[in-house]
């Protein structure tokens, strides 16, 4: 057994001892296995230090991931370091660097366009510090964003623009006072627009730097906007909101439910699709979000299920031609490939873990 951070936590890893609020009171049990929504219950009770003990689960599920990848780890966390830059420079020094968001948007973009495959892992950067979250929030909406248009069939120069407009989508929160950015309560009125007010210091900052493409300025501009009229800024209907802005917000509601804010836990990308397909026609537009469900899958990667025959295990890739069936990697045993293996269907959905 050790004792270690929270924030060293994680699913592989159990809980050597009860742990027990400050009044005593048993919150968690012994052996109860870590994931993010057991980090989310202890942090919030105000505890910090957890007693372990590990099991090496997590290197076997990333060993099986990687091999779907859609993006390599390296290549993910070199252009977190980018994108960290980049908005820095826009913040302190009032600076939008062009030529590092078309480093960015292209070295993404390639790997997506190469990676692509009928089987898909689709790593996100998700951090436990939401303090930076506009910077994985934005790399996030960039590779999600990105697919979308790959699964539409959108290619070269405009897959490019996309790419673009996505990572840049939220830039008008650097004029937001952080404040209002991170307050972990309900806003006032005049805060709330403040807010909203981001998408158009967003189209501000992309015109004064010589970002004139419409769509690309669609994309930052409207993504706020929903199907039935009901978004921001204009509330905007269907038809007259680009392409760009209808991928964008799906893209950004999936990243925002599925990530730790300063208010709010994680939702788990399973119930994060069903919320968004139960949205479909009034907020998000059906064929992008079917773009969303081909490559993500009904059950996305890190999704832990029960199969048929009682056994426990946890989606490795999504099959893009069948997505009820992914791969699966049972508990401590082999990988599964759903779509092959008809007598094998899912039962149940239990939990999720954060795969990176
Ligand atoms: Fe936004």
């Amino acid at each position: 057994m050790k004792i270690i951070p929270l924030n060293k936590a994680k699913f592989g890893m159990f809980l050597a001892m009860d742990v027990r609020d400050t009044t005593g009171k048993i919150i968690l049990k012994k052996g109860t296995e870590i994931n993010e929504t057991i980090i989310y219950k202890l942090k919030k009770a105000g505890i910090f230090n957890i007693p372990v003990k590990s099991a090496n689960v997590m290197s076997e599920l990333n060993k099986e991931t990687k091999k779907h990848s859609v993006i390599s780890k390296e290549n993910l966390d070199l252009n977190y370091k980018k994108v960290k830059d980049l908005f820095k420079n826009l913040e302190d020094n009032n600076y939008l660097d062009i030529d590092a968001v078309i480093d960015i948007a292209s070295s993404i973009k390639n790997d997506l366009e190469n990676n692509f495959s009928d089987k898909l892992f689709v790593p996100l950067k998700k951090l436990r510090d939401f303090d930076e979250y506009l910077y994985s929030h934005s790399l996030n909406v960039m590779i999600i964003s990105s697919l979308l248009a790959i699964e539409n069939g959108i290619i070269g120069d405009e897959l490019l623009n996309i790419s673009i407009s996505s990572l840049l989508h939220d830039i008008g929160k650097t004029k937001v006072p952080i404040e209002i950015m991170n307050a972990p309560r309900p806003l006032t009125e005049e805060e709330m627009n403040t807010m909203r007010n981001h998408v158009l210091y967003g189209k501000e900052i992309a015109l004064e730097n010589n970002l004139r493409d419409m769509n690309i300025i669609g994309g930052i501009y409207e993504h706020h906007e929903r199907i039935d009229g009901r978004g921001y800024l204009e509330g905007k209907k269907n038809e007259q909101i680009t392409s760009f802005g209808k991928i964008i917000a799906i893209a950004d509601v999936y990243d925002a439910l599925t990530s730790t804010r300063s208010y709010k836990g994680p939702w788990t990308p399973y119930k994060t699709i069903s919320f968004i397909l139960t949205n479909v026609e009034k907020q998000f537009d059906g064929t992008f979000a079917q773009g969303l469900i081909n490559s993500f899958g009904i059950y996305p990667v890190g999704t832990r299920i029960q199969l048929n025959n009682g056994q426990f295990g946890t989606v490795v890739a999504s099959n893009r031609a069948n997505k009820i069936r992914p791969l699966i990697r049972i508990d401590h045993g082999d990988v599964v490939d759903l779509s092959e293996e008809y007598s094998l269907r899912i039962v149940k959905v239990l939990d999720y873990v954060y795969i990176e």
